[in-house]
């Protein structure tokens, strides 16, 4: 076979129908948790101002530092404007949301207000497994109220978008709690203290961290990084009273929610805006290692992308780590693209009927196919048996002039002819009505479903 001309980007995948039954599954049961809970969704666009998620997510993130795409056109550079490059693709929705919050004004909506949001992200980090340029997240927000309940109700939420995906029991929540900025300005400050002199013996990226985010060194790969931080300052020395009481208070939610987590002082995550509680979901075998999904709150971020003051919290999920762990554990989504009837079809009068036929199944929510195309009934057959069609229907010209039509079950080989006029009603019957994709903005009997008054 030769090679195609073009490839996906290094990174980036099609997703593929087999890919596609597994997002739409997950997708549903982040939509139904999330609307029990009072969620709204929130689409913000995929390429903003790149400030919004420099100036949110942290200037000496890795995100911001290695991994922004940024975006720019044609147009702008013809204009030869000296920052041509000042949009970037959305590496996460959080940064985003809040601009949108702040942008609409809704801090005078009833608060919290609570947002989910399902869509690609992008970053430029070094394609491995589980590790994407482009890939999808679902995300959480509560925005405009602080309490330990709404921290514990929203890990509630994960808990139970994992438990309908069936893979809970392969992920452990883990807990800490960051204090507050000034907390952890006074705990960097220490940290650069204590490796005055010892610089020396860091690896070069850490040497870097150290000066710009000292906070990163934490959770830093190196061995010689973390043998020296085994006699260093710790994080939680620094943590105020209140701090401390907020993670108490959450903690004791949790277990009144029945859910388990891992106290963990040495997860920090590597988005600059969090303070008080940080979490990670983690793979229960393998570990930090790709985490499935992460969060806690921000409370400062609201301002520092130009509203008042307002607390925030939230989480986000990667769903191609969640398929993965769905296949894992064995999971399947449920197949929805099967076909259930095949229309075959000979001579122009039967064709016309035909085409009639399909419209009228599909509207009823059968899954129709047919090869109006194809010349031979012999090469219609064989499709109906590659399509995997549960049903097949022959109409001939002997059958039209009869005003009969044959009905073919693929699964048992057998088949009979029956009264065209009776087709519809057969195959609905035969299906089951429980079983038509009766999905649609209007319900069985042609009225819109949404509009209410
Ligand atoms: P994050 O930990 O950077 O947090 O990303 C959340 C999840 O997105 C990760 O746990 C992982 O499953 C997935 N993910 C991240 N990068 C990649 C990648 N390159 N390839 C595949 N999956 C990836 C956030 O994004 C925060 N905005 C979460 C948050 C919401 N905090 C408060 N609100």
């Amino acid at each position: 076979m030769s090679q195609p001309l073009f490839r996906t980007p290094k990174g980036v995948h099609d997703v593929l129908p087999e890919d596609q039954q597994y997002m739409t599954y997950i997708k549903k049961a982040v939509r139904h948790r999330a609307r029990q809970a009072g969620y709204k969704r929130i689409d913000p666009p995929i390429y903003e101002n790149r400030a919004i998620f420099e100036r949110g997510i942290g200037e000496h993130t890795d995100i911001v530092e290695k991994e922004l795409f940024i975006v720019s056109s044609k147009q702008k550079q013809a204009e030869e404007v000296k920052d041509t490059n000042e949009f970037a693709l959305r590496p996460e929705f959080t940064a985003g949301i809040c601009r949108a919050y702040i942008e609409h004004g809704m801090q005078v909506l009833p608060q919290p207000v609570e947002f989910y949001a399902i869509g690609p992200c992008f970053r430029h980090d070094r394609p491995q497994k589980g590790r994407y340029r482009q890939f999808h997240q679902f995300d959480l927000e509560v925005i405009g109220l602080k309490d330990p309940s709404l921290d514990a109700q929203l890990i509630q939420s994960l808990q139970m978008i994992f438990k309908d995906l069936r893979i809970d029991s392969r992920l452990t929540l883990q807990i800490n709690n960051v204090g507050s900025s000034e907390n952890r300005k006074q705990f960097c400050a220490a940290l650069q203290e204590y490796f005055i002199g010892k610089e020396r013996h860091l690896p070069e990226l850490d040497r870097a961290r150290l000066a710009s985010n000292p906070l990163r060194l934490l959770d830093s790969k190196e061995e010689d990084t973390q043998i020296l931080l085994k006699n260093a300052p710790t994080l939680s020395q620094f943590i105020d009273a209140e701090s401390k009481d907020y993670h108490a208070t959450v903690l004791e939610y949790l277990t009144a929610l029945n859910i388990s987590y891992t106290e963990n002082a040495g997860l920090v995550r590597g988005l600059d805006y969090y303070n008080q509680t940080v979490f990670e979901y983690w793979d229960s075998s393998t570990g930090a290692q790709n985490a499935v999904g992460g969060g806690g709150r921000y409370d400062g971020l609201i301002e520092l992308l130009g509203g008042k003051p307002t607390p925030g919290l939230g989480a986000a999920c990667g769903i191609e780590r969640i398929i993965w762990h769905m296949k894992e554990a064995g999971v399947k989504a449920p197949d929805k693209d099967k076909i259930d009837v095949f229309v075959a079809q000979l001579g122009p009068e039967a064709k016309k009927t035909c085409l009639q036929l399909i419209v009228e199944l599909r509207d009823i929510g059968v899954h129709t196919l047919g090869a109006l195309g194809e010349a031979s009934l012999k090469s219609q057959m064989r499709l109906a048996d590659k399509f995997q069609a549960k049903y097949t229907l022959l109409l001939g010209k002997m059958e039209v002039k009869n005003g009969t039509i044959i009905l073919r079950d693929m699964v048992a080989g057998k088949q009979k002819e029956i009264k065209f006029k009776d087709v519809v009603p057969t195959i609905k019957k035969l299906l089951g009505e429980k079983n038509l994709d009766t999905y649609s903005i209007t319900d069985k009997l042609g009225n819109y479903v949404d509009a209410g008054e």
